[in-house]
């Protein structure tokens, strides 16, 4: 007879609590992946001046420019074969091998294979290829969806590389893209 008004109360609270803890987790969790959605302000710029890998004399300037839409890049680079090369930010901004391996593999801060820049999932790093002309110069002029200038995805203190030869898109990790002739840093631009 007196049990009654205990219960009531009790079967109250653990109905809330089952309700409340996963709304709790819920929480957390898009509390985890809001900072991957970070975004730098709009007119943020970041650069990467090329310097040649081994003797390769190919040199270049690469720009990253934050819009709306997503990061504008714009590539210049010269003294290369003609055709295509690929084309990439390395998780790491350490040219200090004449070989460039020191900016170690393409940034994947989501654990993907290797891809095309149009893949849906991809290293966020995966920029294609650039294509020189029989001049050996090559410009690029396109905004990436995935490339990131502030949060975890941030492409800054990272190295941009140009390869040898052509990122085939496919082969993993790397897409079969060769040796590393040009390399720079991904810094803060001078305004
Ligand atoms: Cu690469
Ligand atoms: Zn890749």
């Amino acid at each position: 007879m007196n049990r009654m008004p205990l219960s009531v109360p009790r079967a109250l609270s653990a109905l809330l609590l089952a309700f409340a803890l996963p709304v709790f987790a819920a929480h957390h969790e898009s509390g985890e992946t809001m900072p991957m959605m970070a975004k730098a302000p709009e007119g943020f710029t970041a650069v990467a001046v090329l310097i040649a890998g081994n003797d390769s004399g190919v040199t270049g300037k690469v720009t990253f420019t934050q819009t709306a839409e997503g990061v504008h890049v714009q590539a210049t680079v010269t003294g290369l074969t003609p055709g295509k090369h690929g084309f990439h930010v390395h998780q790491l901004g350490d040219l200090s091998k004449a070989d460039l391996t020191s900016t170690g593999g393409h940034f994947n801060p989501e654990g993907h294979d290797h891809a095309g820049p149009m893949a849906a999932m991809r290293h966020v790093g995966d920029l294609g290829n650039l294509t020189a002309g029989a001049d050996g110069k090559a410009m690029a002029d396109f905004v990436d969806p995935k490339l990131a200038l502030a949060g975890p995805h941030s492409i800054v203190g990272r190295g941009v590389i140009v390869h040898a030869g052509e990122d085939d898109l496919t082969s993993q990790p790397t897409g079969a893209a060769g040796g590393r002739v040009a390399g720079g840093v991904i810094g803060i631009a001078s305004p």
